[in-house]
């Protein structure tokens, strides 16, 4: 049976231990990149991209011992379009069970006259090299064009025919630079897909550099993309790039519209953004979708009221589905009387009603002054007993 689009698996390709590693700043050792790539594995991606091969004999050292040590995933190694790099991936890789190495090079017009000083024939030709001798060490090569967005569609689609001809078995989209918008990625995926043979997997790499990396990825998958390319927290080079968390969940949350699938666990997901956070020393921002410390946080009397009579009336999701705590209620000025009673019960006060109002009062009080009322200070508001004449 064919499958519909709205039916179709999306392949996770987890990119932290290489773009992410990219971000300003951030150098992962051996053990700390062995210990997210064992947490990536229990999250259940489909391929982690382990590292940069070439890049220094630590980094090859650091896939390696993924490669030899972590079981499920496919294991990707980075390499550009260049015998060196590509020798370099295929030893990182080799005691992969199911090894991958990702050749790369750049086709808009600006970087192959710039960076590359190569005229387009000669880039399709590098590119066909360089899958041809990936595929003389492994049967599964991912070929990217880098800077695809800003690239002319025609040159993509030949360069693109050109590498699937030599061996390429996943075709790679990345939105290098951050340029591109959901239409236009949607429409691009669309022209791909009738263009390339139907056996090539497409996958977009989508970076934040306009916040819309998440957006561009998910229009990649209704264009046809059936891989993508993302980081837990969105870490990676200037903006980051697409947020893993943000896009399981909203294919998870509205199933509905998209009806994409993919294998995360997502109750492994919050445990996943800690890990990354704390060795990366990336800290995640508060208002953060899905991982933020206030993701889940209730703090105006309206919505804490509403959540307490029925979770759905402010959660789209359940904390728990992310394998995080019960959403909470967070106790401050906008806070109502309702959320204040059950803060109270639930720190084991059994209070008169006529005490709670006189209470609540002191309580708004305190929360003018400091913002954040915490359960000491509630317990130490009741103990008191300043409410009592
Ligand atoms: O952003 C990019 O173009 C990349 C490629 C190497 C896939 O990271
Ligand atoms: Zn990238």
């Amino acid at each position: 049976m064919t499958q519909t689009p709205q039916q179709a698996r999306i392949r996770i390709f987890d990119t932290t231990l290489r773009d992410g590693e990219q971000s300003p700043g951030v150098a992962l050792n051996h053990g700390q990149k062995l210990e997210i790539a064992h947490q990536l594995a229990r999250l259940g991606v489909d391929v982690i991209e382990a590292g940069f091969p070439i890049a220094s004999p630590g980094d090859l050292e650091g896939v390696s011992r993924i490669a030899r040590e972590v079981r499920g995933p496919v294991i990707a190694g980075l390499a550009r379009a260049g015998r060196a790099d590509i020798e370099a991936a295929a030893r990182a890789v080799e005691a992969a069970d199911k090894p991958r190495i990702h050749t790369f090079i750049a086709t808009s017009p600006i970087h192959m006259a710039r960076k590359l000083n190569l005229e387009p024939d000669a880039v399709v030709e590098r590119a066909v090299e360089a899958v041809r001798l990936a595929r003389s060490f492994v049967d599964d090569v991912e070929f990217s064009a880098e800077d695809a967005t800003r690239s002319d569609w025609a040159f993509l689609a030949r360069i693109f025919r050109a590498a699937a001809e030599a061996g390429a078995t996943t075709l790679n989209v990345p939105d290098t630079v951050g340029y591109t918008t959901p239409a236009e990625m949607r429409a691009l995926f669309a022209h791909l897909k009738a263009e390339l043979p139907e056996h090539v997997i497409l996958s977009a790499h989508c970076h934040d550099d306009l916040g819309l990396a998440v957006a561009n990825s998910i229009a990649a998958a209704e264009g046809g993309a059936r891989q993508i390319e993302c980081t837990v927290n969105g870490i990676g080079e200037r903006a980051g790039n697409a947020s893993l968390e943000e896009i399981v969940m909203a294919f998870h949350t509205r199933g509905d519209v998209y009806g994409f699938q993919t294998g995360i666990r997502t109750r492994e997901l919050y445990r996943a953004s800690r890990l990354v956070s704390r060795l990366s020393g990336m800290p995640v921002q508060p208002n953060k979708a899905i991982v933020g410390d206030n993701a889940f946080a209730h703090e105006s009397g309206i919505h804490q009221d509403g959540v307490l009579k029925a979770r759905e009336t402010y959660e789209i999701m359940q904390a728990e589905l992310v394998g995080r705590e019960a959403a909470v209620l967070v106790m401050g000025k906008h806070s109502g009387r309702a959320a204040f009673r059950k803060a109270l019960t639930d720190l084991g006060y059994a209070l008169e009603e006529d005490r709670v109002g006189p209470l609540f009062a002191r309580f708004k009080d305190l929360a003018d002054r400091k913002g954040q009322v915490s359960a000491d200070d509630l317990r130490a508001l009741v103990d008191s007993r300043s409410d009592v004449p």
